[in-house]
């Protein structure tokens, strides 16, 4: 079995540009505020023009990572709701059977794979942690952004409690980042050295097959295998 096929849109490929560039610039522009005291993080500040600069980039490119955000929602929700998507990125009951089975089979108690469909529940649930965290920082980035206005509808208290969650979420999306989704997209053996379907579109046959057979014999039975299909 060779070639491939074509597993995301444009619009998708474009998307993950966008949140990978708006990611790692939020956490370039962010962690060197909150561990300001450290050698690396002066060097950062300084590279990039000191601390208002650095403080207008954070807030720049946290406005677009919100409309971003609020624009990928809408889209998945209109596509969802007309039928041109299915809801493959929800987590479904098959999901935890899914998660038992490779459980049994890592243990060694079984020789039985889960067979998945376009997003297995690693996938769903990186997905899943990317929004809700995501949810965290946009909604504490604007309490810090604008703190007067408000402290004029809300409790003082909410500042501070917004500053650790901000702080902290940020360091641990960023942490998760690096640790899980550089071992998923690089280092695990069945990409390594680099997985590069999101940004060119394709993915093997083999790939294909063996990652996602469900959906695989789903685009030969409708020999769909160059138009990829759209998310909800
Ligand atoms: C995943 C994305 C983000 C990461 C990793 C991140 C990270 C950080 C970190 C580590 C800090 C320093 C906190 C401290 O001093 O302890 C910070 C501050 C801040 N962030 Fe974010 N952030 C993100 C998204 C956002 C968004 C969406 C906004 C909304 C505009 C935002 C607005 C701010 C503001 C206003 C501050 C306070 C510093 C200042 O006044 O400029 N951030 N961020």
């Amino acid at each position: 079995m060779t070639g491939s096929v074509t597993r995301f849109t444009v619009r998708q490929r474009l998307e993950h540009l966008c949140v990978m560039v708006l990611f790692l610039l939020l956490a370039v522009t962010g962690l060197p505020q909150k561990f300001f005291e450290a050698g690396w993080a002066r060097w950062i500040i300084g590279v990039l023009g000191g601390i208002d600069r650095i403080r207008w980039l954070h807030r720049t490119s946290g406005i677009l990572f919100a409309v971003l955000a609020g624009v990928h929602l809408l889209t998945a929700l209109a596509l969802v709701l007309s039928g041109r998507a299915a809801p493959s990125l929800v987590p479904a009951r098959k999901d935890f059977g899914d998660a038992l089975v490779m459980l049994r089979y890592y243990l060694g108690l079984s020789e039985e794979q889960a067979r998945f469909d376009r997003y297995d529940y690693r996938q769903k649930f990186e997905y899943w942690g990317l929004v809700l965290g995501g949810a965290v920082m946009i909604v504490t980035g604007f309490i810090l952004y604008f703190p007067t206005s408000v402290t004029r509808v809300l409790t003082g208290e909410v500042i501070p409690a917004a500053k650790v969650a901000h702080s902290n979420e940020g360091l641990l999306a960023f942490l998760v980042v690096i640790i899980w989704h550089v071992y998923n997209a690089h280092l695990s053996p069945d990409v390594f050295p680099f997985d590069s379907s999101i940004f060119t579109g394709k993915i093997s046959r083999e790939r294909m097959e063996k990652e996602h057979p469900l959906e695989y014999a789903e685009m030969n039975e409708h020999k769909r295998q160059g138009e990829p299909r759209e998310d909800g």
